[in-house]
């Protein structure tokens, strides 16, 4: 163990100024040097950070000075988080269960990311979707504390200012939304902050991105929710959107303000911007900054993943299948763009690639005669020469698709009949029914299951209950970007990549698709249990940031001889640490000088934090 080096030279800086530390202490999480007076003893308790409850010894409640602030009980982490479970069970409504867990971030960070990363499987479901879109519809009444940034409209001019009142002086990873169209809820305005929250606890509690490193970010620039327009408790700008020059000049400051104030390697995920913002956006700044859209990219190399996965089951490589989308938004195309890189890969011509896929939206086929190459250029290249076909059911018949994505958020839209169709036409169909919440799936597991006599490979976008067929027990696996995503996050973070090209999806798909095993497909899903979803995390990390270093945009340098102790190193710790300050003996600093040696009393730090 050692003290953190440049903490070290701070706390060295701040004496030789002549600052007089008698005690000086690191905050556990910044390593920014605290002096009394600045954490007062209660503070170790109102910080949710610092915060351990009743796990502070007693010689810990004596030295910081919170001796009868708190109870006789000393508990161990372990029962504060067993109390944390029988609370969370006694609420039934999962909407009173993310408050019960919002409340707990809020006041005690430690135990609520412990929680989170033990229980995944139950915790996940509450913190992110679906849970989380009821929040986000909900969040104007259920808004307490600040817990990230809202930069407005009115902000232009003065986009870094804002940036600079967030307090934390490390941010690596920023998620940011205009709220424009939050999982299939539509435009929540500035309620869709639940999303970058929810997004940015899965940093922490599946890749172990330490949280004083993630801010989540809601750009406002009004809202064209007539519900919310007219709702006095809306907390957004009561405006319609801006769009145009004034929404792009916002978006561009607020990309250079996070250069300036965090550097250029600050990864930013742009998450639940509505179709006509998000291709534009990402085109714009992709070459530019170390951005990715996680609508776009993360779910594209989650369900590229399942598609690796099924080539198990069906014997087909993914160039074998024929493609048919319900939807072709954000979603269908991102998937349908790494579908035809990994075409590509398997070595077919990419003519060939796009001929088998086909896009079905709200106006019908996606055809050429309909398709304006300017505005809609990222969909161009899916239009087919074709009649214009507006029956679903009957393209259906026509195209034989093998893979039927949906990504539309039409709820049931994929009917009895056309699940038949699919099991009549394939031994073993895959169908997806990505969209989100759960309400909106294109179809349920249930109904997928049934309508295919039990061959289909299935996945959902949220979470459905196992479903027992013919004497069957299906686990169905849900194409959960959070497999992806907080792994990009890490590998990309501590590899320092300055990019993120589509090429790292198709490793994080590859790498997830590695940790499905044989027994997650023959009990029919395509993804591994969401309680491996930290492994998957860590592999994804370690394989994105070796692609980083192989094709030169990694910058942490000299390489790590050991990739994988390297990302642990990073890591966020989500065990508590001795709180006693400890007496450390200033080695001599300048005999001469008035700064005389002194004992420091500091908080000791190892290198790894
Ligand atoms: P989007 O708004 O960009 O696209 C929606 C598409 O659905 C549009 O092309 C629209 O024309 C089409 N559509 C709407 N009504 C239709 C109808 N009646 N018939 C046929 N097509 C119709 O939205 P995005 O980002 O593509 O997301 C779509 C859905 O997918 C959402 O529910 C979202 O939550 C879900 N999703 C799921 C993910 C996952 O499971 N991992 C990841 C990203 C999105």
């Amino acid at each position: 163990m050692a003290f953190r080096t440049n903490s070290s030279i701070r706390l060295k800086q701040a004496l030789q100024a002549g600052l007089g530390l008698e005690r000086a202490f690191y905050h556990e999480v910044t390593g920014n040097i605290i002096v009394p007076g600045q954490v007062r003893g209660i503070d170790h308790l109102r910080d949710a950070r610092l915060n351990k409850g009743l796990a502070f010894s007693v010689e810990e409640r004596q030295k910081l000075g919170i001796h009868g602030l708190l109870p006789a009980r000393v508990k161990t982490m372990d029962e504060q988080m067993e109390l944390c479970r029988m609370s969370l069970s006694r609420y039934k409504d999962d909407l009173n269960k993310y408050l019960y867990l919002t409340a707990l971030q809020d006041r005690h960070e430690k135990l609520f990311f412990r929680l989170l990363t033990e229980n995944v499987e139950t915790i996940m479901p509450i913190v992110y979707t679906p849970t989380v879109g009821l929040a986000c519809q909900k969040f104007g009444l259920i808004y307490r504390r600040p817990r990230g940034l809202f930069v407005t409209i009115n902000d232009r001019g003065h986009v870094c200012d804002v940036l600079r009142n967030w307090p934390e002086p490390d941010v690596r990873a920023i998620v940011v939304t205009d709220g424009e169209r939050i999982l299939g809820l539509g435009d929540l305005g500035a309620c869709g902050m639940g999303i970058p929250v929810g997004k940015l606890a899965l940093y922490t509690g599946l890749a172990k991105i330490r949280p004083n490193q993630c801010l989540p970010v809601m750009l406002d620039v009004g809202t064209n929710n007539e519900q919310f327009l007219n709702d006095p408790l809306y907390i957004g700008l009561r405006q319609k959107r801006v769009q145009g020059k004034e929404y792009d000049e916002l978006v561009s400051e607020f990309m250079e303000a996070v250069v300036k104030r965090y550097g250029q390697r600050t990864l930013i995920q742009f998450e639940d911007f509505a179709n006509h913002n998000a291709f534009r956006l990402l085109n714009m700044f992709r070459n530019r900054y170390c951005t990715f859209n996680d609508d776009i990219q993360g779910t594209a190399a989650v369900v590229v993943a399942g598609l690796f996965a099924a080539e198990r089951m069906t014997g087909k490589r993914i160039s074998d299948q024929t493609f048919l989308f319900l939807g072709a938004g954000g979603a269908a195309v991102g998937i349908a763009s790494l579908v035809i890189k990994s075409m590509e890969r398997e070595g077919i011509d990419s003519r060939l690639a796009y001929d088998k896929i086909w896009m079905f939206d709200q106006e019908g086929l996606l055809v050429k005669s309909r398709i304006d190459p300017d505005t809609d250029s990222h969909r161009v290249c899916f239009a087919k020469e074709h009649n214009p076909a507006e029956d679903f059911t009957e393209l259906v018949k026509e195209v034989e698709p093998s893979v039927l994505i949906g990504a539309s958020a039409v709820a049931g839209a994929f009917t009895p009949e056309i699940l038949r169709i699919m099991a009549e036409n394939n031994e073993r169909p895959v169908i997806m029914a990505l969209s989100n919440p759960t309400a909106l799936a294109e179809c349920t597991a249930q109904q997928a299951y049934e309508h295919t006599e039990g061959r289909c490979l299935f996945a959902s976008g949220s979470p459905f209950p196992e479903v027992q067929h013919n004497g069957r027990i299906y686990k169905t696996g849900q194409a959960n970007n959070a497999y992806i995503f907080p792994g990009v996050a890490l590998g990309v973070i501590v590899s320092g990549s300055y990019h993120i090209p589509d090429e790292m999806f198709l490793e994080a798909a590859k790498a997830l698709a590695s940790q499905i095993l044989d027994e997650d497909l023959s009990q029919g899903s395509l993804y591994p249990p969401l309680s491996n979803i930290k492994d998957c995390s860590l592999q994804i990390a370690l394989q994105v940031s070796e692609y980083a270093y192989k094709n030169g945009i990694a910058s942490t340098y000299p390489i790590p001889t050991d990739l994988l102790a390297f990302l642990n190193s990073h890591q966020y710790d989500f065990y508590y640490r001795s709180a006693l300050p400890i007496t450390w003996k200033w080695p001599k600093i300048d005999q001469e000088s008035t700064c005389q040696q002194r004992d420091i009393i500091f908080r000791y730090i190892p290198e790894s934090q």
